[in-house]
C-alpha cells in the first residue's frame, strides 16, 4: 500500500468518525489521553500565554480552543479530515487558521515560526511519521517546544485472553496495523513505533529531548465511559496508558 493509499484510507475513516458524532476518547486538552494524567497536573503550556502553536492532526479544535482560552496569541491546525475542520471552524476561535491537509505535507504553514508544535494522538495515523517529525521541526522556532502524545508502546502491547493478561504484540514490530475506533468499528490505519525510533528521529531533527512522561493511569478498576477491553483494568494496572515527549527545538 502506498502512502496514497494510507491517506485516503485514513481520510475516509476519520470523515466517518466526525460525522458520527460519537465521543471516542479523551484526546483533547486539557486531557492526555485516557486514564492519563491532564495539563492541570502536568502544566507543559504554563508559558502559553503570547505565545503561537501549531496542532498536528487538530481535529475538531478543541485543544485549540484550549490554548486560545489560555493566552495563546495565534492557534493554527491542520487535519487530514475536512468535517473535523468543519467543525474546528465552527468554534470561531479568535486569530485561529486550519488547513485541510495531510501532516506529512506543508500546505503553506509559515516555517522557523511557532513556539509550540502539538501532536496529541495523531502521529502514529500519519503515513510516515518519520517524515512528520522533520516537519514539526521545521515549523519551530529555535528554542521552541514540540509536545507529543501517543499510546504507550508497553501498553499496546498488552491484551487480555481468559480474563489473563498476555502479550499480544511485538514491540519490535513497527509495521502498520489496521484498528478499528469507535463503537462503528471504523477501520484506520496507525503505526505505533519503538520509543528509540522517536526519539532518535527527533534528535536527529534538532531536537534536544526535555522530558518523557509515563504517568500511571489515573484509574485502573474500570474501563468507565470506553466501550473497549482495550482499556482493561488488568492492562491499567500495568502500564502507562500514554507516553508524552517534550522536546526543544536547538
Ligand atoms: C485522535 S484525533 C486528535 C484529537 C485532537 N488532539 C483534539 O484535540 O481533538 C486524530 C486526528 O488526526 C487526524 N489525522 C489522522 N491522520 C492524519 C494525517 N495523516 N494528517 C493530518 N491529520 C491526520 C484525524 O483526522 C483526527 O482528527
Amino acid at each position: 500500500m502506498s502512502d496514497k493509499e494510507f491517506l485516503e484510507f485514513n481520510k475516509k475513516g476519520w470523515n466517518n468518525l466526525a460525522k458520527s458524532n460519537k465521543p471516542f476518547s479523551n484526546t483533547s486538552l486539557p486531557e492526555y489521553g485516557p486514564f492519563m494524567a491532564n495539563e492541570d497536573k502536568l502544566q507543559l503550556f504554563k508559558n502559553i500565554k503570547g505565545k503561537s502553536v501549531l496542532e498536528l492532526g487538530c481535529a475538531s479544535g478543541n485543544s485549540l480552543k484550549y490554548l486560545a482560552l489560555k493566552g495563546a496569541k495565534e492557534v493554527v491546525g491542520i487535519d487530514i479530515s475536512e468535517e473535523q475542520i468543519k467543525k474546528a471552524k465552527s468554534l470561531n476561535i479568535p486569530n485561529a487558521k486550519f488547513w485541510v491537509s495531510p501532516m506529512e505535507e506543508n500546505p503553506g504553514i509559515p516555517i522557523n515560526h511557532f513556539d509550540y508544535v502539538l501532536s496529541l494522538y495523531s502521529l502514529g495515523f500519519s503515513a510516515n511519521p518519520i517524515k512528520t517529525l522533520k516537519l514539526a521541526s521545521s515549523y519551530l522556532k529555535s528554542g521552541g517546544t514540540f509536545i507529543m502524545c501517543w499510546i504507550h508502546p508497553f501498553f499496546n502491547c498488552l491484551g487480555i485472553e481468559n480474563n489473563k493478561l498476555i502479550i499480544t504484540h511485538n514491540y519490535n514490530d513497527e509495521s502498520k496495523k489496521v484498528i478499528t475506533k469507535g463503537t462503528d468499528q471504523i477501520k484506520l490505519l496507525q503505526y505505533n513505533l519503538k520509543i528509540s525510533t522517536i526519539v532518535n528521529s527527533l534528535i536527529t531533527n534538532g531536537f534536544e529531548i526535555s522530558q518523557l512522561i509515563e504517568e500511571e493511569p489515573l484509574s485502573k478498576n474500570g474501563i468507565g465511559d470506553y466501550h473497549s477491553t482495550y482499556w482493561d483494568p488488568k492492562k491499567l494496572e500495568s502500564s502507562p496508558t500514554t507516553l508524552i515527549i517534550v522536546a526543544c527545538k536547538k
